[in-house]
């Protein structure tokens, strides 16, 4: 017969339909090594508490080494007759040690060992998360650094706006990037509450000692109230918020890559091992791994919203629908963890065309508000500036020129203000230079963030 955690008031087993409904094992058996873990605190406080003797104790934790080697080596199987990982695991344990291995369960609820298990798997994986986070930060910082100096046009609209040194693009992500982390980081403060010894959701009338749990389980401290230790899920949601910024983010960064790699942008080529081709087209060389990135920030926020739909207007304590919780969670993890080490592999590979970004930094009169803000230091009132340097803009457009093409004669006639000397913040390497307040795009400054933004990565 199934080994049941429950039975005692059935007069029967329940229904195939309910059975295949309720069982959860296939996704939750990825939390056995911390239900292990969990269990091999709460046999030493039960020991504490004099109700296992320093014989059962040994037997205990022996069962519990020898049942997480064969977890590990895939020897020991969940089956289909488990409902879930706890199930499961105390099914294995019964194995081992015949009735003793029923000894573990006293004090202790699957509402109280669900929360702790899920909560040592999400600060574990979250800490993979951002190692994985890292490593793509570094491989933007090592572009970033050969492309300071080099100019591109930066866009509003999608459309010429002002030209920007290209690092400056790159490092914008890194920025965001670097949020993320702090995000998760911070996501662990929070996180690191043990729920064990809430028990079902009152708490226990064994005498066990949650704040030693805590301490063996790496916890800061255990959840101050039972109800909330079974009930809460906040730490689920917001790790899926966190995930889904970054994945907001990544989904950025692929479309720009997308954008970037196209034939009429021309700024920059995917190495062979991380583009893909066609299958009828023998040319193609396609930006796969950014349209999947930027395809699968979708279904980031899709698990973020389900999991907030499903925990919305849920009475307290432990309800059956928190199962629901574990496989957006899981997902999201896989797909970050699928996700990240492609992108840093894409950026890290990619070559970037810089005589091309260059040539393209002044096209499209991207040095017309260099034009305005010359007038502004003339004296010119800025609604002036901006519509002499506008008129500039349609004359060369009515007649083919460029800005700086613009001789002495026309530019008088645009405006008394135009002198010649204007034509010296025609250029784009000047248009960069002058914006050298803090944050902006002059290569010094940009120089500068670089550095802050390695010592930002180096401290994650
Ligand atoms: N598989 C369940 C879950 O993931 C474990 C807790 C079940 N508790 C219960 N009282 N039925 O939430």
């Amino acid at each position: 017969a199934p080994t049941r955690l429950w039975g005692g008031r059935f007069s029967t087993g329940p229904a195939d339909a309910l059975a295949a409904l309720s069982v959860s094992v296939h996704f939750d058996w990825r939390l056995a090594p911390y239900d292990l873990a969990g269990s091999r605190a709460h046999a030493r406080v039960l020991h504490r508490a004099g109700l296992l003797t320093d014989e059962e104790l040994d037997k205990m934790l022996g069962a519990l080494d020898d049942l997480e080697h064969a977890v590990r080596t895939g020897e020991f199987r969940p089956s289909v007759e488990d409902e879930d990982v706890h199930t499961a695991l105390e099914r294995g344990l019964l194995e081992r040690l015949g009735s003793l291995g029923g000894k573990l369960r006293a004090g202790r609820s699957r509402n109280d060992q669900v929360a702790t298990d899920f909560r040592l798997y999400l600060r574990d994986h979250v800490r993979k998360i951002v190692g994985r986070l890292v490593e793509l930060e570094e491989a933007l910082l090592a572009q970033a650094e050969r492309h300071v100096e080099t100019p591109a046009p930066g866009f509003t609209h999608l459309q010429h706006a002002q030209p920007v040194s290209f690092a400056h693009e790159l490092l914008k992500h890194v920025h965001a990037f670097s949020r993320d982390v702090e995000r998760f980081q911070d996501w662990d403060k929070r996180a690191a509450r043990s729920p064990l010894g809430a028990g079902a959701l009152a708490g226990s009338s064994l005498p066990l000692d949650p704040v030693a749990v805590a301490q063996e389980l790496g916890f800061d401290a255990p959840v101050a109230n039972s109800i909330d230790a079974v009930s809460d899920r906040d730490f689920a949601a917001e790790f899926l918020f966190c995930a889904s910024m970054l994945g907001v983010h990544l989904s950025r960064l692929g479309e720009e890559v997308c954008l970037w790699t196209s034939r009429e942008f021309g700024w920059a080529t995917l190495d062979d091992a991380y583009a893909t081709g066609s299958s009828i087209m023998p040319q193609k060389k396609n930006p796969d791994i950014a349209e999947l990135v930027r395809g699968k920030s979708g279904r980031l926020i899709g698990n973020l919203t389900g999991l907030l739909a499903t925990l919305k207007g849920l009475p307290f304590a432990y309800n059956r629908d928190l199962q629901e919780d574990k496989e957006p969670v899981f997902d999201t993890v896989d797909t970050l963890l699928l996700v990240l080490p492609a992108t840093a592999g894409m950026m890290a590979t990619m070559t970037f065309h810089g005589d091309r970004m260059a040539a393209a930094a002044p096209e499209g009169f991207a040095l017309a508000t260099d034009v305005a803000e010359w007038l502004v230091r003339q004296g010119v009132p800025f609604r002036d500036a901006h519509e002499i340097a506008g008129a500039c803009v349609r004359y060369c457009e009515e007649h083919g020129k460029e800005l700086w093409d613009l001789t002495d004669a026309e530019l008088a006639g645009i405006s008394q203000h135009l002198t010649p000397r204007v034509r010296d913040v025609l250029t784009v390497e000047g248009a960069l230079a002058a914006r050298s307040a803090f944050g902006g795009t002059a290569p010094t400054r940009v120089a500068e963030q670089l550095a802050a933004l390695r010592d930002v990565v180096q401290g994650h």
